[in-house]
């Protein structure tokens, strides 16, 4: 059988703006789209991921001025968080360019010179509002004023957001500049257009039959823009402006959203300039006898008519290749509501970072994206509940209560008899790659899910913790039944690599090397070493949603705002179903139950709610950490707690324990410990489990 040719595909993310931070609603696409891309090179294809900050435009020119820095200076800033905020979140970018850089200016004369040369660019006077004060032509952002139909007050310049009519800013009725206050006055100044009319029956043919566009897409552009005579598009800004200079039209600049998709080109340039190649492979159209590249271009829905109309248009006037799929996502919205600084749901991906693991968000939206347009929303609690039972109880668990067995004789060598359930979940990968391809995430996280489950059932019902305590006897069994549950874990994780990176590589190191292909999901492996296993996912504790929404807070509550955090307002989430308990006995078993106690005795015992403050290693201690506790107020606490190995220190700081508060201080080693931290622990666990209150709880509250 020949072959497959590798596809080469070439995947963008639409270019941030370079004025303003990175948030959670951005990663829904970023996110997303790095799932896509890490798929493809999983299964083997060529793809690259392209990106860029989008860097031009009114706005950044009057933040620099207003922040009192060149225009350049606060692009390259924006540029390191960006880039940062990115890599914290392990999106893995071929190349991140800018559209601020030499290779954009370049491709966009060349796009410039063909519309030129077809005949598409017009001139005409415009009549603008300009703020004298400021110096400048407002862009419809920057003016405010009285609705012309309805006669709201204080619409924007473009549109009414009560009765929804989109008018010009110099229709607005009694118009004020947003930048200084000033009433601005209306100066006409010569625009270049492009007539896109010219191109309707291009537009119309492509966006019907090329396949790129889902087909609710193009009824949407046939009913509010291809049903009539396309407008002619406003493309160029007179100065003051921060952008490219048009070449045959000094005084007069490219409007941002013309060189912002060029840059998507200019990335590419800039790729193969250091990996070899020319732009061509990429972007010139048939002809050539390696198969064509596609090109997929991964946007949100509000920018949907930039990149199905305009920017095939401009394609398809410089001859270069056009879209294989345009990809539009919908929008986040967090606990149902669009994201709000004043509710503190306003969260930046540098916020989440510290308190989150990027991991639990990159799996959540995975699992809520389907590849359709409609908004997905970030439920907290449904967050952390998912995050906790998917990927802690499902996925990790499968591991964590097994592979200890294999520590001293590595794996079997020779994969056991499973009933089947390795080469069931190898038969499913077909259906799972092919909804990774279709972009629908969340139906390949449920099969992998359905796999993660029937492998946790054959665990339970195998019993390993059972099996090691029957000793040599049971041996080669326990080996046997721990070999099939790492191979069942791995084949998951390989599945799980394009969302989970980190997973993957830990995984790697535990057993069998680095996960570098789809493959590896359609073979077990045998007669291998396995490592040490180490903790590979953290639960999301009510503790850290709860400091994540209160960093996210303005720093000066609105008044109307309750002292309460909204955290702890939310109304708690039932699990629903009732399920069937599959849980082993064996805990239970190992430590039988303690002597009947009467309620005065247990009163004697006073448990308090806790924060963790500080948590640190005792170096020369094997197992203790040394942790400070707050109880409230200024009452703290020191403790040693035997939790090391099981608890990163720094992952403690903040969250909520219960301790036992009145007991008797004890001189150790390394110091006195004034109380204790209860934790769980017992026969067939391999962690030291902490317990957290419910959200709300506060340190000092009792446990009765
Ligand atoms: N600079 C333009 C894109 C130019 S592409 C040639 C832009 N930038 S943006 O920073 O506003 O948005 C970048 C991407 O993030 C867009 O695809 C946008 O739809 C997406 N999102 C921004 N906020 C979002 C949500 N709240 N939810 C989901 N996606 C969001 O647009
Ligand atoms: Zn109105």
């Amino acid at each position: 059988m020949p072959a497959m040719p590798i596809r080469r595909i070439l995947v963008t993310s639409a270019l941030p703006y370079a004025n303003g931070q990175i948030h959670l609603g951005h990663l829904v696409e970023y996110i997303q789209t790095d799932i896509f891309v890490r798929f493809q090179k999983l299964r083997g294809q060529q793809a690259i991921y392209l990106c860029a900050d989008d860097t031009h435009g009114t706005a950044i020119m009057i933040r620099a001025r207003s922040e009192g820095r060149s225009e350049r200076e606060l692009i390259a800033a924006m540029r390191s968080d960006h880039l940062a905020d990115f890599a914290g979140f392990q999106i893995e970018f071929d190349h991140y360019g800018s559209t601020d850089s030499d290779a954009n200016r370049r491709l966009c004369a060349r796009v410039w010179d063909s519309l030129r040369a077809k005949g598409l660019v017009v001139s005409r006077e415009v009549r603008q509002l300009f703020d004298a004060q400021a110096g400048v032509f407002l862009a419809d952002r920057f003016v405010r004023g009285t609705c012309p139909r309805c006669r709201a007050p204080d619409q924007y310049g473009d549109a009414c957001e009560k009765c929804t009519a989109t008018y010009s800013p110099a229709d607005l009725i009694d118009p004020v500049s947003t930048l200084s206050g000033a009433i601005p006055e209306i100066r006409s100044a010569e625009h270049l257009f492009v007539t896109l009319e010219a191109m309707h029956g291009f537009l119309q043919q492509w966006t019907r039959d090329s396949g790129a566009l889902d087909p609710r897409i193009f009824n949407y552009l046939s009913g509010h823009f291809l049903g009539e005579p396309l407008r002619d598009w406003d493309i160029s800004r007179p100065a003051p402006y921060f952008g490219f200079e048009i070449p045959d039209a000094p005084g007069h600049y490219w409007y941002v959203w013309f060189d912002a998709p060029v840059g998507y080109i200019a990335a590419t340039e800039e790729w193969c300039a250091i990996h070899g190649g020319s732009l061509a492979d990429w972007w010139q159209r048939g002809g050539s006898n390696t198969p064509a590249a596609e090109i997929h271009h991964f946007i949100g829905k509000d920018i949907t008519y930039f990149h199905t109309l305009f920017w095939p248009a401009m394609l398809e006037a410089a001859q270069l290749s056009l879209p294989t799929k345009v990809r539009i996502h919908g929008f986040l919205t967090v606990n149902g509501e669009k994201m709000s600084k004043s509710r503190g749901t306003f969260l930046l991906a540098r916020t989440y970072l510290d308190h989150l693991d990027p991991g639990a968000l990159r799996y959540y939206y995975a699992a809520k994206l389907s590849g359709d347009i409609d908004d997905i929303d970030l439920s907290l609690e449904d967050f952390a509940a998912k995050v906790n039972s998917d990927l802690v109880g499902k996925v990790v668990n499968l591991a964590s209560r097994t592979a200890r067995w294999l520590e001293a004789s590595g794996l079997a060598e020779n994969y056991p008899d499973d009933g089947g359930l390795f080469a069931q979940a190898a038969t499913d990968g077909t259906g799972i790659a092919a909804a990774y391809e279709a972009c629908d995430f969340a139906r390949a996280m449920r099969q992998v899910m359905a796999a993660a489950d029937r492998a946790n059932a054959y665990v339970d019902a195998e019993q390993p913790w059972k099996l090691a305590k029957a000793g040599p006897a049971a041996a080669a069994r326990l080996r046997d039944v721990a070999t099939v549950a790492l191979n069942l874990f791995r084949q998951i994780v390989v599945y799980l690599a394009p969302v989970l990176p980190k997973l993957a590589a830990q995984v790697g190191e535990l057993v069998g090397g680095p996960i570098g292909s789809w493959d590896e999901s359609q073979r077990p492996l045998v007669g291998l070493p396995v490592g040490t296993f180490h903790s590979l996912a953290r639960r999301v504790e009510p503790a850290h949603i709860e400091a994540l929404m209160t960093a996210s807070m303005p720093a000066s509550p609105p008044p109307s705002a309750s002292a309460s955090s909204p955290a702890s307002a939310a109304p708690p989430t039932s699990s629903g179903a009732s399920e069937v308990t599959t849980d082993p006995a064996e805990p239970l078993a190992a430590e039988p139950l303690a002597p009947e106690c009467t309620i005065d005795d247990f009163a004697k015992v006073d448990l308090r709610v806790a924060r963790i403050l500080a948590a640190e290693e005792v170096p020369e201690a094997k197992k203790l950490l040394k942790i400070t506790v707050s109880l409230g107020g200024e009452e703290r606490r020191t403790v040693f707690a035997g939790i090391k190995g099981f608890h990163e220190p720094a992952a403690l700081v903040g969250r909520l324990v219960v301790v036992v508060a009145n007991l008797a201080p004890r001189q150790m080693r390394f110091g006195l410990s004034e109380g204790m931290i209860v934790a769980a622990s017992g026969a067939g666990a391999t962690g030291v489990y902490l317990l957290s209150p419910d959200s709300g709880a506060l340190p000092g509250m009792r446990l009765h």
